[in-house]
């Protein structure tokens, strides 16, 4: 997906996301957050800092949190089928890792819960073809695929988002900037639901989404980070693979070190990368820097990493070690998702009169 430049209605939401803080610090019980990953590959720095410790934040807040692994769209993807397993038991060590608590969380796979996808027949009669070929996520996403070809699956996905969305009634979306049309679609469908079986009495909440406060993170190539382009520095990756990663990555040949993101930012990014770690300002690193130039700024970025994710490290490689306890924690999650989906969709039926 390309970056999206900030538009008006983009900085409303940021303003919204502020107002949304100060109420889930008011009351974190009054929220359901439904967060999720495509399972293309191993989660990576960009998703710790992006995503997940605003995950991990609320959920030591006293936020329910729900992380869906999104398989289905994986097929969009175009991941091998014979990975998939692979894939998702990584994530699933990403996730306890970074610190995502079983006994509070629920993490599940949408594959795997039938009713959830269920409900995508009733919302794809409430929303028309044209408005999902306007969604601009969808259109990058056609773009990407470059083939031209554009299956079903791919067309209907914000429908089936909304899916992943409503099942569970979550109010809250961590999103980023690039998913805000698809959460746009999900109010949309709660809406219309509302309006056309529920007189009165709404049964979906229209879902707000919650933007990072952490700027984008770029790959070590100025790209935007992605599993699918290697660009990334992975959360599992070793130390000495983290040095690797990082010495190759690209900046440009001032000698000294400093924070511009506009003017260099493959600079800035790593700069970033360091403080974030070390939890600092971009500019603080910049200045320890100085003199030292690319090569010294590339060594404390990999420096920074490396102490940052020791702890996690370690204890993902005990998960990774586990896969029958790995297993057990997504089934249990399957079995929380499918127990609250099959109430959603018998409230569907009665609501909408399919009761015989
Ligand atoms: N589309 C999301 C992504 O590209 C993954 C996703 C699927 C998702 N369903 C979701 C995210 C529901 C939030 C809510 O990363």
């Amino acid at each position: 997906m390309s970056a999206i430049t900030a538009t008006p209605s983009q900085l409303a939401s940021q303003r919204r996301s502020d107002d949304l803080e100060t109420a889930i610090d008011r009351d974190p019980s009054a929220f359901r957050i439904l967060s999720g990953d495509r399972p293309t590959g191993p989660l990576h720095v960009g998703h710790y800092f992006g995503s997940l410790a605003n995950r991990i934040r609320l959920q030591d807040a006293g936020v329910e949190v729900l992380v869906l692994i999104a398989d289905y769209q994986a097929i969009t993807d175009r991941t091998a089928p014979a990975e998939l397993p692979g894939i998702v038991m990584g994530l699933m060590a990403d996730y306890l890792a970074v610190g995502i608590d079983p006994s509070r969380a629920t993490i599940f796979a949408h594959s795997q819960v039938a009713p959830l996808n269920q409900l995508l027949l009733p919302f794809l009669s409430l929303v028309s073809v044209a408005e999902i070929r306007r969604n601009p996520t969808v259109k990058d996403e056609i773009a990407a695929t470059g083939s031209g070809t554009v299956t079903g699956l791919m067309f209907t996905y914000p429908v089936h988002q909304a899916a992943d969305i409503l099942f569970c009634h979550a109010n809250l979306v961590p999103v980023g900037r690039d998913q805000l049309p698809h959460l746009e679609l999900t109010r949309t469908i709660a809406r219309r639901f509302n309006e056309r079986y529920c007189q009165g009495a709404p049964y979906f909440p229209a879902p707000a989404g919650l933007l990072s406060a952490v700027p984008l993170l770029l790959g070590t190539d100025g790209q935007k980070m992605s599993k699918s382009r290697g660009n990334s520095v992975p959360i599992r990756a070793t130390a000495d693979e983290t040095v690797r990663l990082l010495a190759a990555a690209r900046t440009d040949s001032e000698r000294f070190i400093g924070y511009d993101p506009k003017r260099r930012p493959e600079v800035a990014n790593l700069l970033l990368l360091t403080a974030l770690c070390r939890d600092t300002s971009p500019e603080a690193v910049a200045a320890d820097i100085g003199a030292g130039g690319a090569a010294a700024l590339k060594a404390a970025a990999a420096d920074a990493v490396n102490d940052r994710f020791a702890a996690i490290r370690a204890r993902r490689a005990e998960l990774a070690a586990e896969p029958g306890y790995l297993r057990s924690v997504l089934a249990a999650g399957n079995d929380k998702a499918g127990t609250i989906a099959e109430t959603t969709l018998q409230a569907v039926r009665e609501l909408m009169h399919q009761m015989y």
